[in-house]
C-alpha cells in the first residue's frame, strides 16, 4: 500500500475550510447583490453580509498566514515533478495575495465612498481611508478585475486538488482534509 504524505496540522486544515467555505459565499453574493434583476431587500442583505464577512475574513486570512509562517507545509509526494510542486506553491501565495488584495480593495472602495461597514461602526472603528469618489472607484475597479483571477486561481486549484484525489491518488487532497 501506498505510504500517504503528511497532513497539514487541524488547525491549517480548519483554518483552510472555513476560509474556502466563506469565500464560496462571497463570491455569488457579490455578483448577486451587483446583478440587475434583484429587489433592494435582497440586495442590501447581500450588501451587508459580503462587507462584514468580508472583514471577518481579514482575520481568518492573517491568522492563517500568521499560523502558516510558525509551521510550515509539510512536504509534498517525493515523486511529485518538480514543475508541479512549483505550480502548487505559486498558486497558493496567489491565492492568499488575491484573498488580502480582494478584501483590502472592497474595504477601501466602500469607506472611501462613504458607506459603512457595520460591524467596524458597531465597534467604534472610524474609516481608515479618506472620502473620495476618485479613490473608491480605483478600488471597485480593483475589486472588480481581482476577483476575475480568484475565480479562475481557484478553479485551477479545486482541479488540481481533484486531479490529486481522483487520479493520481497520491494522498495530496487527503492531506487537507476538513476532519
Ligand atoms: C475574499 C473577499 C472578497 C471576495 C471574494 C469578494 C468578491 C466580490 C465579487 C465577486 C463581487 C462582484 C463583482 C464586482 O462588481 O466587483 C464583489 C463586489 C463588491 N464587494 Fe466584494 N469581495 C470580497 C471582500 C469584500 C469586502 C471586505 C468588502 C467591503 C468591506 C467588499 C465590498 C464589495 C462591494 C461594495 C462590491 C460592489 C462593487 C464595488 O463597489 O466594487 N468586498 N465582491
Ligand atoms: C473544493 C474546494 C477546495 C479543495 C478541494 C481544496 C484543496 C486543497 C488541498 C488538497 C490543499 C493542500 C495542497 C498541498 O498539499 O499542497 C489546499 C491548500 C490550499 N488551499 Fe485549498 N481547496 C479548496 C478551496 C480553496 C479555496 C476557496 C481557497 C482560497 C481562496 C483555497 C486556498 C488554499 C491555500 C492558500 C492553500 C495552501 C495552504 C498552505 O500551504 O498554506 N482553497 N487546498
Amino acid at each position: 500500500m501506498a505510504v500517504l504524505p503528511q497532513s497539514y496540522r487541524p488547525t491549517a486544515r480548519i483554518l483552510h475550510w472555513v476560509v474556502a467555505v466563506a469565500v464560496f459565499a462571497m463570491v455569488p453574493a457579490g455578483l448577486v447583490m451587483t446583478g440587475s434583476n434583484i429587489g433592494r431587500p435582497l440586495q442590501d442583505a447581500l450588501f451587508l453580509f459580503h462587507k462584514n464577512t468580508g472583514v471577518l475574513l481579514l482575520l481568518l486570512v492573517l491568522a492563517r498566514l500568521a499560523y502558516r509562517a510558525r509551521h510550515p507545509a509539510p512536504p509534498l509526494p517525493a515523486g511529485m515533478p518538480a514543475w508541479q510542486a512549483a505550480l502548487a506553491i505559486g498558486n497558493h501565495a496567489a491565492l492568499y495575495t488575491l484573498l488580502l488584495v480582494m478584501i483590502l480593495t472592497g474595504y477601501v472602495s466602500v469607506r472611501a465612498g462613504g458607506y459603512p461597514v457595520e460591524l467596524l461602526d458597531a465597534i467604534g472603528l472610524p474609516p481608515l481611508v479618506p472620502r473620495s469618489d476618485a479613490l473608491a472607484n480605483l478600488a471597485s475597479g480593483l475589486h472588480d478585475s481581482a476577483k476575475t483571477v480568484l475565480i479562475v486561481f481557484i478553479a485551477l486549484h479545486v482541479a488540481a486538488a481533484l486531479y490529486h484525489g481522483i487520479v493520481r491518488r497520491d494522498g495530496v487532497l487527503w492531506r487537507m482534509r476538513p476532519w
